[in-house]
């Protein structure tokens, strides 16, 4: 085992989770003691900010593989060249004015690759080109979102469970901006999804209230952007349910709001958050960003 005397500081960001860590350097191999505070404190304050980190995109790899194995996008065509485990978020376009990548991943509350049979474990997004205005993030404890739900609830959820699936075409809660004009699909998440994309991602379920593996505390983990509807419940007493839990789960006090900044590493535990991008940054303005997922286990 490699140790060093290093001591991390923590500063609590919020009441609701989140928590800055400083006094290690990612871009250099983490010791293990280093890397086992980095644990107990992501596990404790479930997204930990890394500021002021300068990472090569090896490096965000490496560093992201310490949590275990990384996932490919699903949608394949928006990942980075040549790093096909970093997704690429951003607003740039080419010469011919197509947007380059996805720009607005996360635009309605959702959980990473939630809607496969094994969701994301966590997500390690690095911020690249961070617009003066817009931009921002924000993350729900869903740790909480379940605990303060009244014990009737907790009553009816146990052991419900909830289809998720990746295609928004499925989310009847969803259609694009009445106002959108073709171009704009491109790049946004309502851009039609292929076969091949559709064959990848088939619709799974997964309970409405996970344990979490490690550390055994109960999480609702449904979303508005996955959870399509309940299974085995007829589709408007469903819906009502879920449309319930996801007014519960995004209240002010469940909630930490980012605003980034350059070279700043977030590093968020999916099985007991869910997250959105806050949008409104101009179009002259550019924001990048690149996100390692790693793969989690089925939920239970
Ligand atoms: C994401 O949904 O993973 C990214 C969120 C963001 O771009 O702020």
């Amino acid at each position: 085992m490699v140790t060093t005397a290093t001591r991390l500081s923590v500063k609590k960001l919020g009441d609701a989770l989140g928590a800055e860590m400083r006094g290690v350097d990612l871009s250099r191999p983490v010791p293990d003691d280093v890397f086992e505070q980095i644990t107990a404190a992501w596990l404790e304050h479930i997204v930990i900010v890394f500021p002021d980190q300068k990472l090569s995109n090896e490096e965000h790899i490496q560093f992201s593989r310490r949590f275990g194995p990384l996932e490919i996008h699903p949608s394949r065509k928006h990942n980075v060249k040549n790093y096909p485990e970093l997704l690429l978020l951003t607003n740039r376009k080419d010469a011919a004015g197509n947007y380059v990548s996805l720009r607005d991943g996360g635009s309605i509350w959702h959980s990473d690759l939630s809607y496969m049979a094994e969701p994301s474990r966590c997500s390690l997004l690095y911020a690249i080109d961070v617009p003066v205005n817009g931009g921002d993030t924000e993350w729900a404890n869903m740790y909480k979102a379940y605990e303060s739900l009244p014990q009737s609830l907790k009553d009816r959820i146990a052991g419900l469970r909830a289809v998720h699936q990746f295609d928004l075409v499925e989310n009847p809660r969803f259609g694009p901006p009445v106002d959108m004009k073709p171009e704009e699909l491109k790049g946004s998440i309502w851009e039609k999804k292929s076969a091949a994309v559709k064959a990848r991602t088939p619709a799974v379920v997964h309970r409405i209230v996970r344990t979490h593996p490690v550390t055994g505390r109960k999480a609702l983990f449904v979303s508005r952007r996955f959870t399509t509807h309940v299974a085995d419940m007829e589709a408007d007493e469903g819906e009502a349910l879920l449309l319930d839990l996801f007014d519960r789960a995004e209240r002010a006090e469940h909630i930490y709001h980012h605003r980034w900044s350059v070279n700043q590493l977030l590093l968020w535990d999916n099985r007991c958050t869910v997250h959105l991008a806050c949008g409104g940054v101009p179009d002259s303005q550019i924001r990048t960003m690149q996100r390692t997922t790693v793969r989690g286990e089925a939920p239970v």
